[in-house]
């Protein structure tokens, strides 16, 4: 396959993180699968994506897809693809029933079981709520939310990181308000917060508050996550993007992926279609022009992944407003 030599000696541009000053690949691959998918097909995906030059690995424990990941890494190292673990950048994510000071550890510890690796590079808080422990199922009851206990949580992911378990630490699905709060307690502070990114929810300004405060905004979603739950294909059947896409030569999911890749962040992709996933990386060599950017960020903004799930009568989060602290 001539495209995948070529793309194993392509380098996909890097960020260091300011805390942990480690290096993280800036468009990596998601591994957040919807409808569920036979282990085996996963595992392939992740292999022929590593042949394909993705080195970014970002997966959690609720998804359901360490394991896979970890036999892709295994099967990539005996099949040449890589030589070592070191080559790959593997984030993996607390599920909120292990949102407890004291489940940290173990729940931690669980995913290096599932993954057979010895340190993750980014361990991530998935959403910041708790629920009650022990809850691994899905759809999360109401009933079950809790607030997370930020303090507590947070100083077992700064252990995490200082036993050497993990390289970096960071938060998903976190606004300003939250990130100010962790920020004004921290002794590590978060290196990445993980959110919804694309044309159609573009993050101004927590995007701002993430580089005045040195932290990484790694984006989901760029593509609208269309088919999923979570998403729409409202990003994909954009007209502006669209129009954009056909008088560059380029297509819609090329436009979304540079135009993330320009505004700083770093990306995830989940595509299990070879021709996709190779299309996915090929943003590296050309730009937007000032006029397209000008388009782009004429769109209007809204969310596509609300968090409804987790707002609750009984709960931390009365609205949706509340859950994200009025950023909607
Ligand atoms: P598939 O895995 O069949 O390629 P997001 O990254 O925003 O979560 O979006 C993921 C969804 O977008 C998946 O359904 C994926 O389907 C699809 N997708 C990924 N890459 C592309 C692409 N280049 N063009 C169109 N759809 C894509």
């Amino acid at each position: 396959m001539e495209s995948s030599l070529e793309a194993t000696f392509f380098r996909i541009p890097e960020q260091v993180l300011s805390s942990s000053g480690q290096r993280m690949p800036r468009l990596g691959f998601g591994t957040a699968v919807y409808p569920l998918v036979p282990p085996q097909v996963t595992k392939q995906a992740i292999l022929q994506a590593i042949e394909l030059g993705y080195r970014h690995f970002d997966t959690a424990s609720i998804y359901g897809t360490e394991q896979q990941l970890g036999e892709a890494i295994k099967g990539a190292i005996s099949l040449g693809l890589i030589k070592s673990r070191k080559e790959l950048f593997i984030t993996s994510k607390l599920w909120c029933s292990d949102g407890h000071g004291e489940l940290v550890l173990p729940a931690l510890h669980r995913s290096l079981q599932n993954l057979k690796l010895e340190y993750l590079d980014l361990y991530l808080i998935h959403w910041p709520i708790s629920i009650k422990p022990g809850i691994y199922e899905l759809p999360i009851r109401k009933e079950d939310l809790l607030p997370m206990d930020f303090g507590s949580v947070w100083a077992a992911m700064e252990d995490c990181q200082r036993l050497g378990l993990t390289k970096s630490i960071g938060v998903c699905n976190f606004s300003c308000k939250k990130l100010a709060d962790i920020l004004s307690f921290a002794e590590i502070p978060p290196d990445v917060n993980q959110v919804e990114f694309n044309p159609l929810w573009n993050q101004k300004k927590l995007r701002e508050f993430c580089n005045a405060n040195g932290i990484l905004l790694e984006g989901y979603s760029p593509l609208g996550a269309a088919g999923t739950p979570w998403g729409t294909n409202r990003v994909l059947e954009c007209e502006v993007l669209q129009e954009i896409a056909k008088a560059k030569g380029k297509t819609v999911a090329q436009i979304c992926l540079r135009w993330g890749y320009e505004q700083g962040a770093s990306i995830l992709v989940k595509s299990f279609n070879g021709e996709r996933m190779k299309q996915n990386l090929e943003i590296f060599n050309w730009s937007l022009s000032e006029d397209e950017l000008k388009r782009i960020h004429e769109l209007p903004q809204s969310r596509g992944c609300d968090g409804e799930l987790f707002t609750s009568q009984y709960g931390p989060f009365k609205t949706i407003e509340e859950f994200w602290d009025g950023e909607i």
